[in-house]
């Protein structure tokens, strides 16, 4: 597996195996890897005959106060994991290679979508996300682009991109992979304490109970998004945000539901860690 930081390297590398008639995968990540991530390899691996895995922690999509200086960053431990699961290449440019004039100009947004659920706690974190996602599609030309469902509005939104700018690329959801105690992977798990962790529990807890609810014919918004809240705040959690919204247009639901497909959405925190998670409401 070859570790290259240059854009026009990488170029070069990937249009030689495309006149070799290769197809191309590649899984987007910012790095600190963990099984979740695997997952995307994986299918990457099964998919397509090179997986490009880039590693780059993007400096546009975090807010001032943010933690873009803590964020995790462990290319070796990342090189490893990416080529025990099989990928070719792992593409980790620094900032400068990126975005040589420092923040860019030109910028990919969906405005009405981009300030919705995560987006209004997060001013212009998805305009930096379809921004370097839209790069790294141009630099690759992937055929195909592997994208967690855990980052529910995330892939939503880059599938609108891939439709709206005729993007020549197929993007895979790829489901939610956690822990046996049902914690959803996260990189930015790794700053909760042992305390924080457990009671961290209480978000798939929550969502769980809400699903059942569902199943079992609850059609009201109040007592669905109370199931999933009261546990998080009985466990020392504060919620930013549980919404129900269409699977289809990403639109909040009030009131009664109706038949459609859904999923809930949620960001909370546990001290000061910021987790997000989702689970749809099948049966339609
Ligand atoms: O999901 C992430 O890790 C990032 O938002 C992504 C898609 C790699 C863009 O920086």
């Amino acid at each position: 597996m070859k570790i290259i930081k240059s854009i026009q390297e990488l170029r070069d590398t990937l249009k030689t195996f495309r006149r070799e008639g290769k197809t191309i995968g590649l899984v987007p990540t910012m790095g600190a890897l963990h099984r979740g991530h695997a997952s995307l390899i994986d299918a990457s691996s099964a998919r397509a005959d090179i997986t490009v895995v880039s590693v780059f922690v993007n400096p546009i999509q975090f807010g001032k106060n943010e933690d873009l200086d803590k964020y995790p960053r462990r290319l070796e431990a990342d090189s490893e994991l990416a080529n025990a699961h099989g990928a070719s290449i792992i593409f980790a440019p620094t900032a400068e290679e990126m975005y040589p004039n420092g923040e860019p100009e030109t910028y990919v947004r969906n405005k009405p979508l981009e300030s919705l659920y995560c987006g209004s706690y997060r001013p212009g974190h998805f305009r930096g996300v379809l921004t370097v996602v839209a790069k790294l599609f141009l630099i690759c030309l992937p055929d195909f682009a592997f994208f967690g469902e855990k980052d529910y509005q995330q892939v939503f939104l880059i599938e609108e991109m891939v439709r709206t700018l005729n993007f020549p690329v197929e993007i895979v959801r790829v489901p939610i992979v956690r822990e046996e105690s049902g914690l959803a992977l996260s990189s930015r798990n790794e700053y909760l304490s042992e305390e924080e962790r457990k009671n961290a529990l209480s978000i798939h807890q929550g969502l769980l109970a809400a699903k059942s609810a569902y199943l079992a014919g609850e059609r009201s918004v109040t007592k669905l998004r109370n199931l999933v809240i009261q546990p998080i705040l009985l466990n020392r959690g504060s919620v930013q945000y549980v919404e129900i919204v269409s699977t289809s247009t990403l639109e909040k639901k009030v009131g009664h539901l109706g038949n459609e497909k859904l999923v809930i959405l949620l960001a909370a925190f546990f001290g000061k860690t910021r987790l997000i998670d989702n689970i749809e409401l099948e049966m339609v």
